[in-house]
């Protein structure tokens, strides 16, 4: 089932503290933004990518562009002051129905295989997003001490892809910019629709490079696929 990727990958990565966009950081010689885009070249249900970036960083990101070879984008937009915005942008550029996949160009290993279910569930459903469990206990606190242990069944680590259908996605995002609502991730925005939102289970492995002890693993993640695909 095909899809087209909204990609958000206009933010200033200060928790890596690279002093530039931490996306531009290479792993295994390419900057993480092209591992992530990789991904999507590489997937012939992807029908195309909106990129938001930062308007002083679209010379450069489109050199990379060019000199990785890729091949999908329809349109990159400017990023907004929010991670929301930078999606709202995208969606303003993209009007045609379908199932939309919004996903951060900080995680570069996502795998096909979340993506397809995600996006099966979204054409049944209207939404999906990936997410894994805790594996640890977990506990509510306040100032330090315990209030209560959580029942860890019920909770979800949500990630990005998260998978929409257009119309919810663009409903859900311009309520929360008309009524000043700020989300963490789309589906905040289409759950207080009283849309459903179903969970797919991802892999532990898609996470997003946030520190620099993520590049750590990230090379470590990187090496593993490789050596599966030989
Ligand atoms: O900062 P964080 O890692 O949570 O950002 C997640 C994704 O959203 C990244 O790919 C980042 O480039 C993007 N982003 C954006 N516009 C912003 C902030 C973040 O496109 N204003």
């Amino acid at each position: 089932m095909d899809y087209v990727v909204m990609m958000p990958a206009a933010g200033s990565g200060k928790r890596m503290g690279a002093g530039y966009n931490k996306l531009f950081l290479q792993l295994d010689h390419k900057p993480i933004i092209i591992h992530t885009l990789l991904v999507f070249e590489e997937d012939p249900a992807c029908k195309g990518v909106i990129l938001a970036v930062k308007r002083d960083e679209r010379n450069e990101i489109q050199s990379m562009l060019d000199q990785f070879g890729i091949s999908k984008i329809k349109a990159i937009v400017d990023g907004g002051t929010e991670r929301q915005f930078s999606v709202a942008a995208c969606i303003e550029a993209h009007a045609e129905n379908g199932i939309v996949l919004v996903h951060d160009a900080a995680r570069p290993f996502l795998e096909r295989s979340v993506i397809a279910n995600l996006v099966q569930k979204a054409t049944e459903f209207g939404a999906a997003i990936a997410a894994v469990q805790p594996k640890d206990t977990m506990k509510i606190a306040t100032d330090g001490v315990v209030e209560k242990t959580v029942d860890r069944d019920k909770l979800w680590i949500v990630q990005t892809p998260q998978a929409f259908r257009y119309d919810v996605l663009k409903e859900a995002s311009e309520s929360a910019i008309r009524e000043g609502f700020l989300g963490t991730d789309e589906s905040m925005l289409v759950e207080r629709l009283g849309h459903p939102v179903r969970i797919v289970e991802s892999t532990y492995e898609n996470v997003k490079m946030t520190t620099q002890e993520d590049l750590v693993f990230g090379e470590i993640i990187l090496k593993r696929q490789q050596e599966d695909l030989v």
